[in-house]
């Protein structure tokens, strides 16, 4: 992948996301549309994986038949929103290993602190998927990357739901060799670091917590 930015324009990922935009839509359907939703953005960030042949039998005959090269993919969800996301790419790379980046605020720094990181072995010769539904100021979104660029990660895509402006250029000067795909790019943040318009906080909405 090589374009810093792209947005899934899919009617469906856009009629979906209208649906998850709105405050009356219940957890259930929430949860459900973003399982629907990452099936077709994951399907967008998967789109160029390296690919070789085997040779197999059919029932008809012998033939080299296309399958994915190399290492299993990793899927990497930051926490706790991206475990929302990960569901769904799960169920379309139902082999991927999975690992889990857990970051906090400090609140006297304003740095992002760690509090839980496992990746799986060999992460030099996979490609990575850091799922996070929600790109706002892009600082914990890039702490994330710094952390898997140390575990020798260098194939890395990003992939989300909603991106803000300032998180797109915050990871464009932090990482600008990891690509971005989002269902939507928003206009900008306001002064709490939501994304306007959005769909507010996206762990409250995909797990009923307030
Ligand atoms: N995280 C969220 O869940 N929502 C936002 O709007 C910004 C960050």
């Amino acid at each position: 992948m090589s374009d810093h930015l792209t947005v899934v324009d899919h009617p469906l990922v856009q009629h979906k996301l209208t649906l998850m935009r709105e405050k009356h839509t219940s957890t259930a359907v929430f949860r459900q549309l973003l399982r629907e939703i990452s099936h077709l953005i994951a399907y967008e960030v998967t789109r160029d994986l390296p690919m070789t042949t085997k040779n197999i039998d059919t029932p008809l005959v012998e033939m080299d038949a296309p399958t994915l090269k190399g290492k299993k993919l990793a899927l990497i969800s930051i926490l706790r929103a991206g475990n929302g996301l990960l569901d769904g790419v799960l169920e379309l790379i139902p082999s991927a290993r999975v690992g889990f980046v857990g970051l906090y605020r400090d609140e006297e720094t304003l740095q992002p602190v760690q509090y839980y990181y496992k990746v799986p072995a060999e992460m030099d010769q996979r490609v990575v998927i850091a799922v996070d539904p929600m790109l706002a100021t892009g600082n914990s979104s890039a702490a994330a990357i710094d952390l898997l660029k140390e575990s020798g990660a260098k194939d890395i895509r990003f992939l989300c739901l909603l991106a803000a402006p300032e998180g797109v250029a915050r990871m464009k000067e932090r990482h600008p060799d990891v690509p971005i795909i989002t269902g939507a790019l928003d206009e900008r943040l306001n002064d709490k670091g939501y994304i306007l318009p959005g769909l507010g906080d996206a762990g409250d909405r995909m797990f009923g917590t307030k």
